[in-house]
């Protein structure tokens, strides 16, 4: 496995809409295993393929559940429920924080690492996370939504 680098806030890439990926096969599985470590490495809870310079729909999220890593391809979100504000942060984004309103919890369609199409349906972190990232598959970042952001603390 290999780190790769984290594109920062200001790269054009992370405001482009992400394309979506036509063939799940052990390339794609590679890069995910190095999305993860890099997400792993970074103190992360989730990273999307725009971070790593790659414009895909590809996300990874590990929020520390009994979900464990869960890597979606090409992810829809399908229903939306509730409203909570929350704070964010971003691999992307170092030293910055802010609260961002977010349905409180979500249900997702995505394929797996196999190409299996599977559904999800979290709340709390898990559903924040989702939409965190894929936000990032539309060229959005946390901080274009935010409500409030603060520079360099975490609560
Ligand atoms: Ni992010």
């Amino acid at each position: 496995m290999a780190l790769l680098d984290i594109v920062k806030a200001g790269d054009p890439l992370l405001k482009q809409v992400a394309s979506p990926i036509e063939k799940v096969d052990s390339k794609l599985r590679k890069l995910m295993e190095n999305m993860a470590e890099t997400m792993y490495k970074a103190d992360g809870v989730g990273l999307a393929a725009p971070q790593i310079g790659q414009s895909i729909r590809l996300v990874v999220i590990d929020v520390g559940d009994d979900k464990g890593l869960v890597e979606m391809v090409n992810p829809v979100i399908t229903h939306r429920e509730g409203s909570e504000l929350g704070q964010e942060g971003c691999l992307s984004v170092p030293n910055v924080f802010g609260d961002v309103e977010r349905a409180e919890k979500v249900t997702v369609e995505y394929l797996n690492r196999w190409g299996k199409k599977k559904r999800l349906t979290a709340k709390g972190l898990m559903a924040r996370c989702i939409q965190h990232e894929l936000d990032h598959l539309e060229g959005t970042l946390f901080i274009d939504v935010a409500k409030t952001i603060k520079q360099g603390e975490k609560k």
